[in-house]
This record gives structure tokens, C-alpha cells and sequence, in this order.
């Protein structure tokens, strides 16, 4: 049996929204006072799209400071930078071993983002699922929440996890991960199309809420997001087929921590001028204070910085130990 250990990233690529705190940052909170939890600021993830080295640097420390200003506590959390724990990379590349190529094209999030150019994206970018495995699997951690666009991903860590522990005989050294993904809204959508994820990637600012956006902004976006022209249903069935309510109501029911029949039952009948002002105040509520803090805690670098070199020393050690453990099962040893 493995201890119950909690491990999740985040990538800094600046401008977090919505979808990244009900998907995943809001989970993290409620979690850190009921596991031992790891969070990690998945730097190397990132490169594996073109950075700006500067804005790289600053966005590493927003999104500690997001994670802080969510309401991690630094002192009961190991928070910490990928790049710094070395041993995330040197099992990366044990799993490269282990992957099979046909996994990896599998992969959808690999299709999406590499587009239709396949051929021009990078190699970091088609084995990223395996670096990913390798950051939960070097803490042996048991569950992780995400989004429910990691799932696929979390899949293929489990089966990193089984091909690994088989072929070296050794019994469930690696514990086989439990995705933890939020049941009132696992995706949150962009508020121009209730098809798409919303994504710091699309284009338009108004497909989804930053967290530093401030009340004015909040308040136009919901105002102009797309919605249907039939009223409010007063049961789940009466969303089918409606995926712009859906997501606003799931967004509703997550950001106040309800169930969504509960919301139908309040705004059933209703339009979607009277919710959506609601929406707004409930959304500005949580949000804003959080964009306010992370821009405060921006201007304290030293502060920042402190908590990643704590985290950091706290993860390698850990790291290194089980690294250690994983090369000699393999037949690896490192003299230096
Ligand atoms: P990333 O940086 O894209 O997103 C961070 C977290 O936010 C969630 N998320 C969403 N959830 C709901 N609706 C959305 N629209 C939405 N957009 C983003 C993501 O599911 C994620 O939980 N590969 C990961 C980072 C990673 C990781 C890991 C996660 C690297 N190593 C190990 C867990 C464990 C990623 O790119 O997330």
C-alpha cells in the first residue's frame, strides 16, 4: 500500500483563468488540508512551446503567486519549480524507454496543439505525457487533480506505471495514479463558444475570465457571453444540447460550491439577464480578491523566490531518494 500523496502542475504561462482555478487551483486548496500534497510550477513542461526567456522568469513567479494568493499555504505545501529538481527530467527519460511510440500517438492534446504542422513540432512536445508521468511517479504520488483535459494523460502515466512495474518484477513499486477531476464542471468552457476549453491560447480576451481581470472586466465579459434565447430549465434534462448555459450554470455551481440542480432550482424560468448578473457578482466575489493579491505578491520577488528555494529543497530530496531506488531496480547506478 502506498501513502496517499497528492502531486500537480501548473504551467507558467502567464495569465491563469477560470478554467485553470475550478479545474484545478480550487481542488488544490481543499486538498492540502487533507493529504501531504506536492505543486509544481511545470516549467520545463512549457518550453516545450517557444518562450521569451524574460517573461518565462516572471511568469514562473505569477504563477506561485496565484497559487499563494488562491490560497496555498507555502508553509504546509511543498510548492516548488520543476527545473529545479533535476530528477524529473532523468526519469523522463527512463519512460521514453518504457512509452511506446503508438501511445504517444494516441495522444489528442499532442494533435491539438501541434496543429496541422505535425512534422514542425518539437520532440519535447510529442514525449511530454512522459515528463508528466515522471512528475508524479518520482514522489509516488496517488492522486492527482486535474482538469478533465489531463485525463487521457493520467491514463497513460498508469500505464507507464503497470509496464514499468512488470517488466522489472517489482511488484507496484510505482503506485497507479487516481485522477481527482472536480464533478461540477471537470471542463470549463470559453465563454464565446461552449464547444471550445477555455484557454489562454484563444485569441480573444473575451473567451475567458483572467484572474487579474478586475470588476469592470468581469462584468462586461459575462454580460457579453454567449448564451441561447431559451430561458433557464428547471432540470438537468432541459440543458441538453445547450452547451453556453451549461457551462455558465456549471461555472455558477462551482464557483459557490452547490450542485447544479440546486441552481436550476433557484433560476429555473428565469432569463439569462437576471443569472447572469448573478453570475458576475459570485465570479467578481472570489476572483478579484485573488487578482489583487497575486498583483501584490508580484511586487515581492524575494518573497517569491524564498518559497521556491524551500519547496525545491524539499522536493529533491525526496526526489533523489526515490531516483536512487528506480536506477538500481533498472541496473543503473550513478558514481557521481
Ligand atoms: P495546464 O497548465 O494546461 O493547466 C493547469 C491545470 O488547469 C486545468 N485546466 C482546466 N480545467 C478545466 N477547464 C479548463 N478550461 C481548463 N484549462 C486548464 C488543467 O486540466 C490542469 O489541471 N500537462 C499539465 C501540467 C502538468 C501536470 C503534471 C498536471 C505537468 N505535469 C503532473 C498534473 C500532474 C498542463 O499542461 O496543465
Amino acid at each position: 500500500m502506498h501513502k496517499k500523496r497528492v502531486f500537480s502542475g501548473v504551467q507558467p504561462t502567464g495569465n491563469l483563468h477560470l478554467g485553470n482555478y475550478l479545474g484545478a487551483i480550487k481542488n488544490f486548496v481543499d486538498l492540502q488540508n487533507k493529504f501531504e500534497c506536492i505543486y509544481c510550477i511545470v516549467d520545463l513542461h512549457a518550453i516545450t512551446n517557444k518562450q521569451n526567456p524574460k517573461e518565462l522568469k516572471s511568469n514562473i513567479l505569477e504563477t506561485v503567486a496565484s497559487f499563494i494568493a488562491s490560497g496555498l499555504n507555502p508553509e504546509k505545501n511543498i510548492i516548488f519549480n520543476q527545473a529545479s529538481v533535476s530528477a524529473h527530467s532523468e526519469l523522463a527519460w527512463v519512460f521514453n524507454c518504457v512509452a511506446r511510440i503508438g501511445w504517444m500517438n494516441r495522444m489528442t492534446q499532442f494533435k491539438e496543439k501541434a496543429g496541422a504542422n505535425k512534422e514542425n513540432a518539437s520532440v519535447g512536445l510529442m514525449v511530454y505525457p512522459n515528463l508528466m508521468a515522471a512528475d508524479i511517479l518520482i514522489y509516488k504520488a496517488t492522486h492527482v487533480p486535474v482538469g478533465e483535459d489531463q485525463k487521457q494523460h493520467l491514463e497513460l502515466t498508469r500505464d507507464i506505471a503497470k509496464k514499468f512495474n512488470n517488466d522489472f518484477k517489482c511488484g507496484e513499486y510505482f503506485p497507479i495514479v487516481e485522477p481527482l477531476i472536480p464533478k461540477e464542471i471537470s471542463r470549463v468552457m470559453s465563454l464565446r463558444d461552449g464547444k471550445k476549453k477555455m484557454s489562454k491560447s484563444e485569441d480573444s480576451d473575451q473567451s475567458r475570465i483572467n484572474l487579474k481581470d478586475d470588476k469592470d472586466l468581469i462584468d462586461q465579459k459575462i454580460k457579453k457571453a454567449k448564451t441561447d434565447n431559451d430561458s433557464i430549465p428547471s432540470e438537468i434534462n432541459g440543458l441538453k444540447n445547450r452547451n453556453e448555459a451549461t457551462n455558465l450554470i456549471s461555472i455558477y455551481a462551482s464557483i459557490n460550491n452547490v450542485k447544479i440542480d440546486k441552481v436550476l432550482k433557484e433560476f429555473g424560468g428565469k432569463n439569462f439577464s437576471t443569472f447572469k448578473s448573478k453570475l458576475s457578482e459570485s465570479i467578481i466575489e472570489k476572483i478579484c480578491p485573488i487578482g489583487k493579491q497575486i498583483k501584490k505578491l508580484m511586487d515581492d520577488e524575494k518573497y517569491l523566490h524564498k518559497v521556491l528555494e524551500k519547496g525545491s529543497k524539499k522536493a529533491d530530496i525526496l526526489a533523489k531518494h526515490n531516483l536512487k531506488e528506480i536506477y538500481d531496480i533498472i541496473g543503473l547506478a550513478k558514481f557521481s
